[in-house]
């Protein structure tokens, strides 16, 4: 029996062009190169310039990624903006990039899961098309998390930093099994207990403003490994593959000991993975479809190629996602 599937048919990314790097930082708090490097695998981070939205970014990166797919914006008929750092309370950032690509017709909207945003709107996208409501959808991840720092606390502010990337899915039946290109599987978790290890403390019900990002970094890093490999593990089991069928693994790149560490445990091979937190730092919803397309674009993906995503962050959220290129 043949399955609807959502077949990525291109991908694309934005940085801002400010480089702001360790050594940089270590002049405004008290911090160090070695340190950040030591801890995070962070060299130095992208910030977004003055005035420079969320939107934006995110319509640079899907203007990149409908020109890969060779389509125009008109085919696309949804939208799904994975941000924490939306333009304004509302409405969705994804209705200014629908505007700014000149898109009249289907639905654009926002999805919030922190670091686990490209995720959860991937799988929400998924769906959608698998339901047969929509055919062609941008998923985009675009962040400003610099607007969100708390720029005198080192055990933070040297972490993050802003960009967008944006892939184009489309219906496409396929023969029904786990050599199907598109996306084969995603798997979605959250857990509020821990909603206060990693927050902004601010927002509009609450304080009226947008607040700082407090994270518990120490308590992430104790939980990150175990649910990243349990959700892993659970979307292998669904689709009848293991880690030595995983070509490239392209992780949420929050810290480069967590990636390791989660490879590792997988049994995924060094060579797969691909690694941007080096250059990036952490861009939350931005970073997988970031580090997908700087894949893409040194052409290291190729047709055919088993993809595993996984991302983990605020609420807890976590998820993975398995996707044949
Ligand atoms: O996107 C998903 C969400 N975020 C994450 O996944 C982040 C998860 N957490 C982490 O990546 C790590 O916990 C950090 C990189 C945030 C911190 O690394 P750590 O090895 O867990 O360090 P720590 O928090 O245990 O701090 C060790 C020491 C502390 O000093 P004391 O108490 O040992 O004297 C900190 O005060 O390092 C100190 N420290 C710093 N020193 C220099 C904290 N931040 C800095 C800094 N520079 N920027």
């Amino acid at each position: 029996m043949t399955a609807r599937r959502s077949i990525v048919l291109g991908c694309g990314s934005y940085l801002p062009s400010r480089i702001v790097t360790n050594a940089e930082l270590a002049r405004k708090v008290d911090t160090s190169d070695e340190w950040i490097v030591q801890r995070t695998g962070i060299h130095e981070r992208r910030i977004a310039a003055p005035g420079e939205l969320t939107s934006q970014m995110a319509v640079h990166a899907a203007r990149a990624a409908l020109a890969h797919a060779h389509l125009d914006a008109q085919s696309i008929d949804l939208i799904v903006l994975a941000t924490s750092t939306p333009d304004n309370t509302f409405p969705a950032s994804a209705v200014s990039v629908q505007a700014d690509l000149g898109i009249t017709h289907g639905a654009a909207f926002d999805l919030q899961a922190v670091c686990s945003g490209f995720v959860y709107a991937l799988a929400t996208a998924d769906g959608l098309i698998k339901s047969g409501a929509f055919s062609r959808a941008l998923v985009i991840g675009a962040e400003t998390f610099s607007r969100l720092l708390d720029w005198t606390d080192r055990g933070t502010c040297v972490l993050f930093g802003d960009g967008a990337g944006a892939v184009v899915l489309a219906a496409q039946e396929q023969p029904g099994g786990r050599e199907d290109r598109g996306i084969l599987v995603v798997r979605l978790r959250s857990d509020g207990r821990y909603k206060s290890k990693l927050y902004v403390d601010g927002g509009p019900s609450s304080t009226g403003t947008v607040g700082h990002l407090r994270m518990e970094g120490r308590e992430v890093f104790r939980h990150a490994v175990a649910m990243i490999t349990d959700v892993v593990e659970d979307a292998f089991r669904a689709t009848g593959t293991t880690a030595a069928d995983v070509d490239w693994f392209i992780p949420h790149q929050a810290n480069r000991r967590i990636i390791d560490g989660s490879a590792h445990k997988l049994g995924i091979a060094p060579a797969k993975i691909v690694t941007t937190v080096d250059r990036h730092g952490n861009t939350s919803a931005a970073s997988i479809p970031l580090a997908l397309a700087d894949a893409v674009a040194d052409r290291r993906i190729k047709r055919g190629d088993l993809l595993l995503f996984e991302a983990m962050g605020g609420g807890f959220t976590w998820g993975a996602a398995l996707v044949r290129w």
